[in-house]
């Protein structure tokens, strides 16, 4: 469990949450069951022995828990701050009871600053919330000290993965990444932004988008 100071500072958004059902309540006050406590993780090394791969905003789940389903030799840990999505990601884990999939509850914002460095294999980033309106562009979750950061908490030679449908989000996504030398974009023909890797499993709100002609893309990035 992380410490109660930490978790007062990255639990932050709240306001714009939909209730949840009794049920959905019940398997979110199980949450402790799955928490990680990840200020430790260097600590037990756990990073040294097994491949640790980060989805931050996982919605309901349905990537990073087929992926650990698939891959039990590896640690997937999901971040998300909607108390439903939680509840929804529980929900699989418990009636499959996956012990290689963790979550933690708060803003990956701020929760980033808080874990030690060099710690991800891969730190994935799908279909995040675009604000695609100019003024609102601070929001998007991908700025300039967001690279340097995921930066920092990536293994050498790991990866970030970022996919989107929005062609602005991409767009933004790039001309920053070019602008450090923190990445380099794993990219050589059309196919490589415009499939998945391996083992990826799309998300129920990346099917919505593509039933609405919206083209996903698929970016890779090689820590430098
Ligand atoms: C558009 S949804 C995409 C969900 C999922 N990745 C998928 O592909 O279906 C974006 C999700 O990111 C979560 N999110 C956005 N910013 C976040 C943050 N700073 N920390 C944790 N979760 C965040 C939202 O709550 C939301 O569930």
């Amino acid at each position: 469990m992380p410490s109660s100071k930490i978790k007062k500072n990255i639990i932050t958004v709240r306001g714009r949450e939909r209730s949840l059902t009794p049920k959905q309540r019940s398997l979110f006050s199980n949450l402790d069951k799955y928490e990680i406590d990840l200020t430790s993780l260097k600590k037990d090394n756990i990073h040294k022995s097994k491949k640790i791969f980060f989805e931050i905003g996982f919605g309901s789940g349905d990537i990073i828990y087929k992926q650990a389903k698939l891959n039990p030799e590896n640690i997937y840990i999901g971040i998300e701050y909607y108390r439903k999505g939680i509840a929804q990601l529980i929900e699989k884990i418990e009636t499959t009871k996956l012990e290689n999939l963790k979550i933690f509850h708060g803003d990956a914002r701020r929760v980033l600053a808080n874990i030690p460095d060099e710690i991800f294999d891969e730190i994935w980033l799908f279909f995040p919330d675009p604000w695609p309106k100019k003024r609102h562009s601070k929001r998007r979750f991908i700025q300039l000290e967001m690279i340097e950061l995921l930066h920092r908490k990536i293994k050498q030679g790991g990866k970030l993965l970022i996919s989107s449908d929005d062609k602005n989000y991409i767009a933004w996504t790039l001309s920053l990444i070019f602008m450090r030398n923190f990445f380099n974009w794993l990219s050589d023909e059309p196919s490589d932004w415009k499939h998945p890797n391996n083992d990826y499993f799309g998300s129920k709100y990346e099917k919505k988008g593509i039933k609405s002609d919206r083209e996903p893309y698929f970016l890779k990035f090689l820590k430098i």
